[in-house]
């Protein structure tokens, strides 16, 4: 997912209007001597592509899908890609990159064709990792053998894919397209097919009892994929759950299924290493998140993509325009009209924008990572850093900043403190 929806998961609404730079509560603070990466190299970068189509939308789902009318229009999707990836390259020349991400939507609606023709141009124009990290997200419902094990000849490794829940009922309140016995079969069937696999799971459903999020939780974990995005299911604006609300568990059973999730994964052995995010072993963490959260970079084409980049004078956010036929049309014509938005960071944005995604790092980051990343001397943090230490919600130990156990709890309080 591009990391404007992924920051937007649980509750963390404030900070997604951070990232994409909404707030109007702009930051006083004021580098001491301009700001840019001047000589430092550029952070790592990564690329996200956005696939627009579902078989049908989900009920609670605010992500850029919709549904595919009749099929997708593939041909015409990978030619404005293309056009959309040429004509960024001026802004990444040189560059390598570490990780793609195919995300949606339903990208495994695509045919194997497409995503081999995708690969291959990305290959043609990119400076791509030889073994970069590739991984496409899934449907249950849209998976077939054959697919996933051409998906892994074109050099996909690793498949991200969207159960939801192992529990009929819920699957059906939820809205999805497949049963649980489909997304059994899916994850047996990407298993074979690459040796990473995420499972996507949400909590806190329509009617859920806490032993049905324990069997969720078990069940999930007994295919041993290695990762695991557990997200508590949000209603969001704007969605058909936001204006006719499914009967949900109420705050305190949440929250004890959230206890319980910290628990089992725990007492398993795996490691809440983000927010939402766990894995079983470092090897296993998701490469491309951990470069969002980072603050590293990546180049998002596609219908609604996000992008952040860095030069050695500014940071540079982008939009493209969502509607995937405005976006289409508008790629085709090679002028710069299918970007609906371009920003260069300000520098007193930056301090929040990179504790926004460095803090959901259960582990924190290097602090050199700050002047790193955003050009930025560490002395004009120091003082906020210094007023979270004494209220015992931020360490900085052993060169890392990273929140208390207080503070991992109070995150959306700790991260707006760098507002200020
Ligand atoms: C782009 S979707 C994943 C792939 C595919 N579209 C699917 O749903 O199978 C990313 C994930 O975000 C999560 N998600 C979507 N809407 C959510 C919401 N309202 N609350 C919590 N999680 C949500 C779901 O777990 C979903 O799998
Ligand atoms: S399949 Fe995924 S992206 Fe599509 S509507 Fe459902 S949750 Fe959203």
């Amino acid at each position: 997912m591009n990391p404007e929806e992924e920051v937007s998961r649980p509750g963390r609404r404030a900070q997604a209007a951070g990232n994409t730079g909404e707030t109007s509560n702009a930051p006083r603070v004021r580098p001491a001597s301009g700001h840019g990466l001047g000589h430092r190299p550029l952070p790592p970068l990564s690329l996200y592509v956005h696939v627009p189509w579902c078989v049908r939308k989900c009920p609670y789902c605010d992500f850029n899908s919709h549904e595919a009318q009749d099929s997708v229009p593939e041909e015409a999707y990978l030619k404005a890609l293309q056009a959309d990836l040429e004509q960024a390259l001026p802004l990444i020349w040189g560059r390598q990159v570490i990780s793609i991400f195919i995300g949606g939507g339903t990208p495994s609606l695509l045919s194997a064709q497409a995503i081999d023709s995708m690969l291959a141009s990305f290959r043609a124009c990119l400076n791509l990792l030889p073994d970069a990290e590739i991984t496409l997200e899934a449907n249950p419902g849209t998976a077939e053998a054959g697919r996933f094990r051409d998906y892994a000849a074109s050099g996909v490794n690793r498949l991200s894919l969207g159960v939801q829940s192992f529990n009929d009922e819920a699957l059906r309140a939820l809205g999805r397209i497949h049963d649980a016995k489909q997304a059994r079969a899916a994850i047996d069937m990407a298993l074979s097919a690459v040796d990473r696999v995420n499972l996507d799971l949400m909590y806190a459903l329509p009617g859920q009892t806490l032993e049905a999020c324990r069997l969720d939780l078990t069940t999930a974990m007994s295919f041993q994929t290695g990762h695991l995005s557990l997200y508590h299911l949000t209603l969001e604006p704007n969605t058909v759950f936001a204006k006719y609300p499914p009967p949900l568990p109420d705050d305190d059973l949440a929250a004890t299924m959230h206890e319980l999730i910290l628990e089992t994964t725990a007492a398993a052995g795996w490691e809440q290493y983000e927010v939402s995010a766990y894995a079983r072993s470092v090897a296993d963490r998701s490469l491309h998140n951990q470069n969002y959260w980072t603050f590293g970079d990546y180049l998002g084409i596609g219908p609604g993509a996000h992008g952040k980049l860095s030069f050695h004078d500014r940071i540079l956010r982008q939009a493209r325009h969502r509607m995937p036929e405005s976006w289409m049309t508008r790629s085709l014509q090679r002028d710069g009209s299918h970007i609906a938005e371009t920003r260069t960071l300000m520098p007193q944005e930056l301090p929040f924008e990179f504790m926004l995604n460095t803090l959901r790092l259960k582990n924190g980051v290097e602090a050199g990572l700050f002047p790193a990343h955003t050009g930025l001397p560490i002395t004009v943090i120091l003082p906020t850093l210094k007023r979270l230490e004494d209220k015992g919600l931020l360490s900085v130990q052993a060169g890392r900043l990273r929140t208390t156990e207080l503070g991992w709890k109070y995150l959306n309080d700790v991260v707006s403190e760098f507002l200020d």
